[in-house]
């Protein structure tokens, strides 16, 4: 099958297209011939091997030492059940399913197998394949988080950085799932896309530094790592709850905030890897609660474009791919 690899850790150059076996499902698993997939934050950071100091022995170990050890990127994907293996129950060939393949990937390709168990589903009813290729991350990394803060109808939640994928998931939960009163911090140029997401306030951090206003908010939910700690914590209701989307451990600071006062703090966690909240999510996309938002688009074979555009780091929501029909 044509896919699109990488053997050496480094700018987009890297990715190049490639004739691979096509991958064979095991008995618990699904062969998916892939319509769509995205160039998440994961890709780029893998490709790049852009990791903080504190974890670039683990991650190495993990990713591969002197190489990459799964060549194919690719951590979200939408395509059609091709065949299954002879264990399989609950999904079957022709379903239009959407998942994300975790630190497995492999989306950069015709063809990808994934166990029945992970984190897979069929898809919206009312999604293209593009559109729901742009979910699985994103969204249930906003829905794990909020979900920490047991938010009440009515509270006020502050999204930083609401126009990446995650923000843009997390304004539109907060809002239109747990009815909370959304601001929303972004660049000028993604107000408009914010506030039709449904944030009741947006603040252009360009022009203003949200810790000015002196408002105080029950929630703030960082999905992009810019805010200063200090702000944010400034900015919280005394028992107000801080989600940290973006850092893989909670920092001194954060630790000594957590000791010192009844502010909640939450860091360095990941969304289950079930397809239970992919479940939810679609049924809330199916009664039009929440939306994919797309930045761009681009074919397979310019892959290379689509990793330069996004380590630009202004991607608004999602960069899809697309896979041409083998
Ligand atoms: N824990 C988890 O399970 C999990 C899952 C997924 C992602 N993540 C993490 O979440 C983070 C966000 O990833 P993502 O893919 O959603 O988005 P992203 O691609 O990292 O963010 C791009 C967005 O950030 C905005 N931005 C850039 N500079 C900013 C600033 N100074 N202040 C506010 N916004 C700014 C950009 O808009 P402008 O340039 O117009 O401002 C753009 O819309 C990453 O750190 C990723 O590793 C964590």
């Amino acid at each position: 099958m044509r896919a699109i690899v990488y053997t050496e850790y480094g700018p987009p150059e890297v990715l190049h297209p490639a004739d691979v076996p096509t991958p064979v499902p095991q008995a618990d698993e699904v062969l998916i011939r892939i319509h769509a997939t995205t160039v998440s934050v994961a890709d780029r950071r893998c490709r790049s091997f852009t990791v903080p100091l504190s974890f670039w022995i683990p991650a190495r170990l993990s990713l591969g030492v002197l190489r990459p050890k799964r060549p194919i990127l690719g951590a979200e994907i939408a395509g059609e059940i091709e065949a299954t293996g002879k264990d399989v129950t609950k999904l079957k060939k022709g379903d239009k399913v959407f998942a994300a393949t975790l630190f497995r990937f492999g989306g950069y390709a015709e063809y990808d197998c994934l166990p029945e168990s992970g984190v897979i589903t069929t898809m919206p009813a009312n999604m293209t394949y593009e559109e729901a290729a742009a979910v699985p991350i994103g969204a249930r990394a906003a829905l794990h988080f909020l979900r920490k803060a047991n938010i009440k109808a009515g509270q006020k939640v502050l999204v930083y950085g609401a126009s990446s994928s995650v923000g843009t998931f997390a304004v539109q939960l907060a809002k239109h799932v747990y009815g909370a009163e959304v601001t929303g911090v972004c660049s000028g140029a993604n107000v408009a896309l914010v506030r039709s997401l449904g944030a009741d306030t947006v603040i252009d951090y360009t022009k203003e530094r949200f810790a000015a206003r002196g408002e105080r908010y029950d929630v703030v939910l960082v999905a992009v790592d810019k805010a200063s700690f200090h702000d944010c914590i400034e900015v919280l209701q005394p028992k107000g709850v801080y989600l940290n989307v973006t850092t893989p451990v909670r920092t001194p600071a954060q630790r000594w905030a957590a000791l010192t006062s009844d502010k909640k703090i939450f860091t360095g966690e990941h969304a289950p890897e079930t397809a239970d909240d992919l479940v939810l999510l679609k049924g809330l996309i199916e009664e039009g609660k929440l939306r994919a938002v797309i930045d761009r688009s681009y074919p397979l074979d310019q892959i290379v474009e689509a990793h330069r555009y996004v380590d630009q780091g202004h991607k608004k929501g999602n960069v899809v791919v697309t896979v041409a029909p083998p």
